[in-house]
């Protein structure tokens, strides 16, 4: 069968590209003798590129975003409907979506009560990152301003971000940092730092109170969290760390920031990766899949409490959240997103994604059994790393150029994966899937039948 697309002549768009892009995270060397890759249209799993080759893609547009697929017209029309009633106003007045959504939004989320719109992950963190240190000025007395990080989290793209990021590579150069940001330690259990411990999800939680009691207590106001880690590697937690990591930070009067940016709205098999968990969070961030890249917003999800304590004192005039993002008042994003979460709803997507989750599991373990190269697989739903080893005893990391051999051997395949980039040195050396939450069981068996033939290519 033929899979290309029949396209027009686009090389004024190549020449463009070439003269005036500055593409994201991309060493663009390579592009003086190479065409830039440019994606022109995209239908349900898959995305052709300007040559008209047709992709599937294993990781919803590069960065685990297209949770509903692309081509949605219902909700193009949401947005073009939202548009040309009432596009843009300030988010210090409401929106007829801004508001339903965020009704909608809390019903999915018992415990939480108010949802703040900005437009990018890192932004919503950063919003948290403020709501923190203002509590401490407010109700610490300046103390509690420390915020606690996870070795190999990623929260985010800007300085301050950054400075609460456990990746080095995406870090270095970028300093110097905001202070006040401390990092724990990760929680990956394959890379086990606590041999001798009997638990070792207890282990790795207290690690967390080392630091609190080494810090101290009282200046430590809030730890922000990954549910399961993304792009450190797509880290699952171990058993019983969720339950210890809240008993602490219950005892620390510490309140806890799931940043959802990945995990949220439907990824893991559960409206949140959090969810999975039994944890209470104080402060629930997201981005990505909240309506699917086809607008811009990210959401700062609180607590009625937390939400209490910027209004408690009306006769303050520094007392209340001083905090704008422009853009967090484009109506098109809740617009959007409210159509996303009717599909995710009545396509049973939930369930697609637990039931196609286990089964991109299961082929993956039937691949580790065939390649010795392949040390760990972790994930819940549709949300799955196989980290790659060149030594299962040792389990040293292969090179990271075979690690981006595989990637694109499955792109010459047409099969988009992707893998952990310029997080921990010498550690980015798993394999990333991250496919739309529509994906079906042909799809997933493509992807992994394209999987295996990498590996053969790369390591035979
Ligand atoms: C877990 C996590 N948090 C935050 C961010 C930052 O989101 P954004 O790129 O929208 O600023 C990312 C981006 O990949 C992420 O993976």
């Amino acid at each position: 069968m033929d899979t290309t697309l029949p396209i027009n002549d686009i090389s004024d768009v190549i020449e463009a590209d070439r003269n005036h892009l500055w593409h994201h995270l991309l060493q663009h060397k390579s592009l003086e003798t190479n065409d830039p890759r440019v994606i022109v249209e995209g239908k349900g799993m898959r995305v052709w590129d300007a040559t008209g080759k047709e992709h599937l893609d294993a990781v919803s547009g590069g960065v685990w975003t297209v949770n509903v697929g692309y081509g949605r017209e219902s909700i193009a029309d949401a947005v073009r409907d939202q548009l040309v009633k009432m596009n843009y106003f300030a988010n210090s007045a409401g929106s007829i979506p801004g508001s339903r959504f965020a009704k909608r939004l809390i019903e999915k989320m018992p415990g939480m009560s108010r949802v703040y719109y900005s437009n990018s992950g890192s932004e919503a963190n950063e919003k948290v990152f403020k709501m923190v240190r203002q509590i401490a000025h407010r109700h610490h007395g300046g103390r509690k301003h420390k915020i606690l990080f996870r070795e190999r989290d990623y929260h985010g793209t800007t300085i301050t971000a950054l400075s609460a990021g456990g990746q080095p590579q995406r870090a270095a150069q970028y300093g110097p940092y905001t202070p006040g940001f401390v990092e724990v330690p990760h929680c990956l259990e394959y890379r086990n730092q606590y041999p001798d411990a009997a638990d070792y999800g207890i282990a790795a939680a207290n690690a967390i109170e080392d630091v609190i009691l080494r810090e101290g207590p009282d200046t430590v106001g809030a730890i922000c969290l990954e549910p399961i880690t993304a792009g450190g590697g797509v880290i699952t937690p171990p058993q019983g760390y969720w339950e210890r990591v809240q008993e602490i930070c219950a005892k620390y009067d510490i309140l806890i920031h799931i940043d959802e940016v990945v995990c949220g709205v439907g990824r893991t098999g559960e409206w949140f990766g959090y969810q999975h968990y039994g944890v209470k969070p104080d402060f629930v961030t997201m981005a990505k899949g909240v309506a699917s890249g086809y607008a811009a917003i990210s959401c700062t999800v609180t607590t009625e409490a937390v939400f209490d304590m910027f209004k408690d004192d009306a006769a303050d005039p520094m007392g209340y959240f001083r905090d704008i993002s422009t853009f967090g008042g484009c109506a098109a994003g809740p617009a959007a997103a409210l159509e996303n979460m009717v599909i995710i709803e009545n396509e049973g997507l939930l369930a697609n994604t637990n039931a196609m989750g286990a089964r991109l599991m299961d082929n993956l373990y039937a691949l580790q059994d065939k390649h010795r190269v392949i040390g760990d697989v972790r994930g819940k739903g549709l949300f799955v790393g196989a980290e790659l080893v060149s030594d299962r005893t040792t389990k040293e990391p292969v090179d990271e150029k075979m690690v981006q051999a595989v990637v694109a051997d499955c792109m010459a395949q047409g099969v988009i994966i992707g893998a952990t980039n310029r997080s921990l040195p010498g550690l980015n050396n798993t394999l990333c899937l991250s496919p739309a939450l529509i994906a079906t069981p042909d799809d997933i068996d493509q992807i992994t039948a394209s999987i295996d033939r990498a590996l053969t290519a790369v390591f035979s």
